[in-house]
């Protein structure tokens, strides 16, 4: 598989990528970047709901449209994280031209999503799990916005840099 074949190369910073990484980064980052557009609607939702949940966390009604919202999203949030974290992050990680202190950033915050997720699991009432959604809900949209704005395009400007030839 070529994404193992990207993802199971030793670690060091590379100065470019071979040519035979482009095509698949690319569809790779153009995927993820859809995904982004369809996590929209229902972490809208899920903000919006969560956020007066917890003001108000008895009312079932709230915490129904939360769950439902939570659900649509988390249907292919982890397979997207994966595939951030197995392929993007561990490639950006070894080049010299994306930001390391973007790379751990990010990497925190699919940590702290994943802490979030297991708070929200073994939340014991409404506030807890609104605490945790609202929480998600926040965290999410930082962490697209990151992505969208400064990953992605540092990889694709990584990957359409080309070496310079020695005369
Ligand atoms: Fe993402």
């Amino acid at each position: 598989m070529e994404i193992q074949m990207i993802s199971s190369r030793p670690k060091g910073r590379m100065e470019s990528a071979p040519d035979s990484e482009v095509p698949l980064l690319n569809a790779i980052v153009s995927c993820l970047t859809r995904e982004h557009q369809r996590f929209e609607e229902p972490l809208m939702r899920l903000a919006n709901a969560a956020t007066r949940l917890h003001s108000d966390p008895s009312n079932s009604k709230l915490y129904k449209d939360a769950v439902a919202a939570w659900s649509a999203l988390s249907a292919n949030l982890w397979t997207h994280l994966q595939l951030e974290s197995d392929v993007v992050l561990s490639w950006g990680a070894a080049r010299n031209d994306v930001p390391t202190e973007l790379v751990e950033a990010l990497r925190s915050e699919a940590t702290r999503i994943r802490e979030l997720v297991k708070a929200f699991d073994s939340a014991g009432d409404r506030l807890e799990a609104a605490k945790a959604l609202s929480g998600l809900a926040h965290l999410l949209d930082e962490h697209i916005e990151r992505q969208d704005h400064q990953l992605f395009p540092a990889i694709q400007r990584s990957l359409f840099k080309h070496p310079v030839r020695p005369n």
